[in-house]
Parts: C-alpha cells; sequence; structure tokens
C-alpha cells in the first residue's frame, strides 16, 4: 500500500467531495436497497453533514496512516457501529460503492495502482472495525445500552442536567463520551460526554447544552423527562486521564466541556498537582457549583480560576480572558493539558499552548467537529495548488490541532 498514491487520489476527491458523497450513497443504495433503512431519514437533505462525516473520517485515516494509536480508533469505530446493525458483509458494500464513488470523482487522477491501493487500505480499515464488533460481540457487549432517565436538573432554558440509568451496566473511564438517541428520532445519534467517574449504582450524567435548531439537543433539553428511555453507544474518546501522579496538569472547562473535566476531577487524588480553568459565556451559566465546591473541598490543592466575559460583552471575549489567563501562568511545559469545551475554543486553546510551552503530543481533547462548511472550497485545481487550505477537518482521535 503506498501512502503518497492514496494522498494524491485523496486529494482531487476530496476537492469534490459533495459529489462523491452523493455518488457514493446513490451507488451504495441502488446496489443494496436493504442497507437505506440504517441511516437517517433525511440524508438526501443531510448530505452536507455526512459529506463531513465520511471525509473527517478519511481524511484522519489518511493523516494518520503511520499513527499507532489509527488501529485501536478503528476498533473502537467498529465495536461503536454495531449500535447502526452494521453487520460483516456490509464492509464489503460499503468499500465497493466508495472506491467506485473515488474512481468517478477522481477522473483522469484515477489509475490501476490508485484502485490497488484503495481496496487494500479499505480491506486493511474494514478488518480493523470488523475485529472491534467481533471482539465485543465476543465479550457479550450490547450493540447499545438502554437507558432510563432517573433525573432531571433543568439550569436556565437551554440546558439540562440527566441522570441515566444504563439497563446493563455501561463500563466506561472517566472523560469518555457516548453516542446518545432519542425513540422518536430513528438513527440520529449525535456524542455527549459522560459527566461523572463510575459509581457503584452504574448511574451516568450527562450534561446537554441546546444548540439554537439543534434537532437532538433540543430533542434531550425540551421534550426529555424521568422514565424515558435514551439509547446510549458504546463509551469513546481518548480524554481519558493519563498523567502519572508526580506530573502536574492543567484541566480546561467551557460550557458542557465542564461534563468529562468534572469526570476527570473526580478521579483525581490529592497525589495530584492540578489546576482548572473554568469558562461560561456569562455568570448565569456557570451551573453545577455545588459540585465544584465539593471537589475543591476533597482537593483542596485544586486551583481554581473562574473566566466570565465583563458583563454585557459577546461570549468571545471569555476566549480572549482565558488565553490571557493562560499567559500569565507559568510552568506549562511541566504541564499535561485536558480542554474541553466548544469546538473553536478548544482549537483556538490547542493552536496557543504550544507557544506557552506544553508540546502538542501533551495537550488532549474530544474529537473535533468537522468544520467544513464554514471553508470555502477551491474552484478549481489551480486555485487548490496556489492556495491549498489548512485541513479544517479534524481528526476523531483527539490529538492536538495543528498549528
Ligand atoms: C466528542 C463530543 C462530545 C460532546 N459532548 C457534548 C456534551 O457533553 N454536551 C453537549 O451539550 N454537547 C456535546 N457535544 C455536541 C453534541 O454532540 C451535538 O453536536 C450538539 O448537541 C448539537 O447536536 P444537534 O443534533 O442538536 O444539532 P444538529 O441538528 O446536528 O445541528 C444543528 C445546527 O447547529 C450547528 N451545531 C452543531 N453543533 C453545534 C455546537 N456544538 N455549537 C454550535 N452550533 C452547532 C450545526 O452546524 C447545524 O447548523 C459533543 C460533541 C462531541 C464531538
Ligand atoms: C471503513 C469503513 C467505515 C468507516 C471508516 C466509517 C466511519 C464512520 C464515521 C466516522 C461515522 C460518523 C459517526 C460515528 O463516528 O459513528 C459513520 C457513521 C455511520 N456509518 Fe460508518 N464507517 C464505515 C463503514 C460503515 C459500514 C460498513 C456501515 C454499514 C452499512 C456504516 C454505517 C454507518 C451509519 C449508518 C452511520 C450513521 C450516519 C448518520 O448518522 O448520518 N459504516 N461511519
Amino acid at each position: 500500500m503506498d501512502p503518497e498514491i492514496l494522498r494524491s487520489s485523496f486529494a482531487v476527491v476530496e476537492r469534490r467531495a459533495e459529489f462523491a458523497v452523493k455518488y457514493f450513497y446513490s451507488h451504495l443504495f441502488r446496489h443494496h436497497p436493504e442497507l437505506r433503512a440504517l441511516f437517517p431519514a433525511d440524508l438526501p437533505q443531510d448530505m452536507e453533514r455526512q459529506r463531513d462525516r465520511l471525509f473527517a473520517a478519511l481524511t484522519f485515516v489518511m493523516d494518520g496512516l503511520e499513527d499507532p494509536d489509527l488501529p485501536r480508533y478503528l476498533r473502537d469505530l467498529g465495536r461503536d457501529h454495531r449500535k447502526y446493525l452494521t453487520r460483516p458483509e456490509h464492509y464489503a458494500a460499503v468499500g465497493a460503492s466508495l472506491i467506485a464513488a473515488f474512481a468517478v470523482v477522481a477522473g483522469s487522477a484515477w489509475s490501476t495502482e490508485a484502485e490497488k491501493a484503495w481496496a487494500e487500505a479499505y480491506g486493511s480499515i474494514a478488518q480493523l472495525m470488523m475485529q472491534g464488533a467481533g471482539e465485543a460481540r465476543h465479550h457479550g457487549e450490547p450493540p447499545w445500552w438502554d437507558a432510563e432517565v432517573v433525573s432531571r436538573t433543568r439550569h436556565g432554558d437551554d440546558l439540562v442536567v440527566l441522570t441515566l440509568r444504563p439497563r446493563q451496566r455501561l463500563t466506561h473511564s472517566p472523560g469518555q463520551y457516548v453516542s446518545v438517541s432519542v425513540p422518536h428520532l430513528p438513527c440520529v445519534w449525535r456524542p455527549y460526554s459522560l459527566a461523572n467517574a463510575p459509581r457503584a449504582d452504574r448511574t451516568l450524567d450527562l450534561h446537554i447544552s441546546r444548540v439554537e435548531d439543534g434537532l437532538l439537543s433540543t430533542a434531550l433539553v425540551r421534550r426529555t423527562r424521568v422514565g424515558d428511555v435514551l439509547r446510549l453507544g458504546a463509551p469513546g474518546g481518548r480524554l481519558t486521564l493519563r498523567t502519572p501522579p508526580g506530573r502536574p496538569l492543567t484541566l480546561i472547562a467551557a460550557g458542557t466541556g465542564w461534563a468529562p473535566v468534572k469526570a476527570l476531577l473526580e478521579q483525581l487524588d490529592t497525589a495530584h498537582e492540578a489546576r482548572l480553568f473554568l469558562v461560561a459565556r456569562d455568570i448565569a451559566h456557570l451551573y453545577d457549583r455545588p459540585a465544584l465546591e465539593r471537589l475543591r473541598a476533597r482537593l483542596p490543592e485544586l486551583a481554581v480560576t473562574v473566566i466570565t466575559p465583563a458583563p454585557g460583552r459577546p461570549k468571545a471575549q471569555a476566549t480572549e480572558r482565558l488565553l490571557t489567563a493562560l499567559g500569565n501562568r507559568a510552568g506549562w511545559s511541566r504541564h499535561d493539558v485536558y480542554v474541553a469545551g466548544p469546538p473553536d475554543l478548544v482549537e483556538e486553546v490547542g493552536a496557543a499552548l504550544p507557544a506557552l510551552g506544553t508540546p502538542a503530543d501533551r495537550v488532549f481533547h474530544d474529537p473535533l467537529p468537522p468544520t467544513g462548511e464554514s471553508r470555502p472550497r477551491p474552484v478549481g485545481a489551480a486555485e487548490w495548488l496556489l492556495d491549498r487550505p489548512p485541513p479544517a477537518w479534524h481528526n476523531p482521535a483527539g490529538r492536538a490541532p495543528g498549528p
């Protein structure tokens, strides 16, 4: 498998991503109409998002062909794909349609070598995903977990904290997230962080902030009631604690980024030297204060800095204030840094930290969702070559964004 051939043909396909995705789905559903039911009903209207999901995954794989973490990511992805009812035979169908789409879209850039390289690459990716799914099945893990809402606390109009009790134990590490789906929106899954370290009564907390016009967040904040049953996918993500006692760490939480950071803090003990930056768009959005006070009482050495914009100032000022506060602290080269919150803030902080002294490979965060829609597409090959935009789709395995 030649990574250079893969990358160069992918660059051509990626430029015509919308067409590639439309061709891919049309090809898949024409040859395998039985697979249509696995995908959301509004797929044709949702092509933009599909383009980004598919290409975010492919971009990540292309960028990380030599990354030692890639196999683990792919096994986790395969394990989590069981919630879509994906079966081993579906992988060949998806692979055939992907390669058919690439061949058409790449046009003259496609060759026998490119086809061979892609078939081999897809084969190894699919193999690892099927292996992850097979191992989970072998260990008796369910394809998803049904979980009853046992408590619901509203904070203002747009934020809710739900406590769920899964019918089967769901084992997770603090800092991980799960995909969530509700019965009246079949096939619609979105990731939400688990906001607690594992508990003896196996309950799990989710902090949901409503996004304007957001399909699932609006349903979860406005419609979910105690007694409802949600569906959860397998836990994933790499915002888990990997700092050995003795090495200091910084946790930065903005908005519902507090959820995974709270879970990480619950796992810390007094042997860890830690500092926390808590960012909110205004004082009213600093929810869950009693939990913070309990953590402070348990971890007296924890240094806490709360950041909000000045009254009446836009929430972007909070990011500016955070960056200033980070710049005023010392010791970054010794710290591991965990960041959670809105993608733009995570990206800005991730870009600023190396200049302060934290190496990029010691900055940990969740996958950043694709930001492709805001990115202008080059109109032709010449523009692409002259002004190649930086990759805007970020890796789903949670490495720090590049410079
Ligand atoms: C690893 C991970 C962990 C996450 N953890 C949490 C969590 O703990 N709590 C939480 O509330 N959310 C969390 N999210 C975000 C969550 O997964 C959804 O993206 C969010 O709830 C919006 O979904 P939706 O279906 O309501 O909106 P969609 O219907 O998917 O989107 C509607 C519109 O809103 C825009 N949009 C989507 N997401 C956002 C956003 N976050 N901010 C602003 N605009 C947006 C879309 O571009 C689109 O235009 C997490 C995301 C990731 C990737
Ligand atoms: C190499 C193979 C594959 C890769 C890399 C891949 C990757 C992805 C990724 C990254 C997502 C985004 C959401 C998530 O992380 O779950 C996704 C969604 C999805 N995948 Fe796959 N996938 C592959 C194969 C398959 C196969 C074989 C099927 C079964 C037909 C499938 C069905 C789905 C479905 C139904 C969704 C949800 C779409 C949506 O929410 O709109 N995938 N895939």
